[in-house]
């Protein structure tokens, strides 16, 4: 395993984190408790689950899995179940960590940013957390870059905590975080960590046009599945070609290429059986040069410009690609 620094916190983080969305939903205590197992024992130290999946069992198991492990070499992050009023925030992570057995959490995470949330409420209740010790660090999930900097100057004026992660789906479908996200990850050394990076299964090669689905999967249950197998279906099968001629599976590649994005932290790798720890594991080992990703993307016809920034041959075609590795001084 490789590891990494995660802005602001002092412990280096496995190069992958492990996603236990799928624990008390496809998996149950035992299988939950043998992957996390599983993901120690081959180096994995980060773990992402949230308040919301399956009401709380997935928090429940992996705090059991965990129990024996050192805290302080461990990496947990959690989020708020809903609401972003003061009183969800800090409810909802004093039930967390009775759940998760721990005194504290690594990051504390929004969910999703709430019609007509309040900035300022949010952030001092973030501040509390962070003066209480009960997270080390906060942070928010699929926040727009314009909210996260808001939200930010509100706590920078008051001398609160500020938001040092952004959670956001990144595949190489869905590729709209490109386009402002990134950049200001980049900018502001926020940590930017990954999720989705096999589109639900989809990157994995286990759908593609014409092939019958397996029941046991979750793109059976998951409609997104279905509209991006119709709209990239010939793109998947260039793309899972591709992998194989490079003697890899289609899935660790795709989670390569999220993770070869040099402004990303993390992929946060969703599992749902020990074989698939076993090859999450492994995609630190896959080295992509920025040329060879480069050419993995271009199977894709799924590039995000915003209005009036798309590419035309012969007139400023460079500016879309300028505007997003544009680099400034960082802030002091
Ligand atoms: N902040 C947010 O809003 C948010 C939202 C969603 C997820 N997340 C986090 O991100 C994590 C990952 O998200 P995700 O699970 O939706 O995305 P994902 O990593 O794109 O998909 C994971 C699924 O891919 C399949 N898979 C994984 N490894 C495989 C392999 N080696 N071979 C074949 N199939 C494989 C499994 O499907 P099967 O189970 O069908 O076998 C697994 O459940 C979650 O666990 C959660 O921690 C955060």
């Amino acid at each position: 395993m490789r590891y990494v620094a995660f802005p602001g916190h002092p412990l280096p983080v496995s190069q992958v984190c492990l996603g236990t969305m799928m624990f008390g939903d496809k998996c149950d205590a035992a299988l939950s408790e043998a992957i996390v197992a599983r993901a120690l024992a081959l180096g994995i130290n980060a773990f992402d689950t949230a308040a919301m999946y399956s009401a709380g069992a997935s928090e429940q198991y992996l705090g059991n899995a965990l129990k024996a492990a050192p805290r302080e070499q461990l990496f947990v992050a959690t989020k708020v179940v809903k609401g972003v009023d003061r009183q969800s925030i800090l409810a909802s992570l004093d039930e967390s960590l009775t759940r998760l057995q721990m005194a504290y959490v690594d990051l504390y995470l929004i969910h999703w940013p709430v019609q007509g949330m309040n900035l300022t409420e949010m952030m001092g209740a973030l501040n509390e957390v962070v003066r209480a010790g009960k997270s080390r660090l906060v942070g928010c999930c699929n926040f727009p870059a314009y909210l996260l900097a808001s939200a930010n100057a509100v706590a920078a004026a008051r001398g609160w905590a500020q938001l040092r992660c952004n959670q956001v789906a990144y595949n190489l479908m869905e590729r709209g975080i490109e386009v402002e996200i990134l950049p200001q990850g980049s900018l502001e050394q926020l940590a930017i960590t990954a999720y989705r990076p096999l589109a639900i299964g989809l990157l994995t090669g286990r759908f593609l046009p014409g092939m019958p689905m397996d029941a046991a999967t979750r793109g059976m249950t998951d409609a997104r599945v279905l509209t991006w197998l119709s709209q990239h279906g010939r793109s998947l099968e260039r793309f899972v070609a591709y992998a194989q001629a490079k003697g890899l599976h289609p899935a660790q590649l795709a989670a390569a290429w999220v993770m070869h994005h040099p402004v990303v932290t993390q992929p946060i790798l969703g599992v749902s059986s020990l074989s698939q720890v076993e090859s999450a594991v492994q995609v630190p080992d896959i080295l992509l040069s920025p040329a060879e990703r480069q050419e993995i993307t271009d199977l894709f016809q799924t590039e995000v410009t915003e209005e009036g920034l798309q590419r035309f041959p012969g007139t400023r075609y460079n500016f879309p690609r300028m505007r997003r590795t544009l680099t400034l001084a960082v802030r002091e």
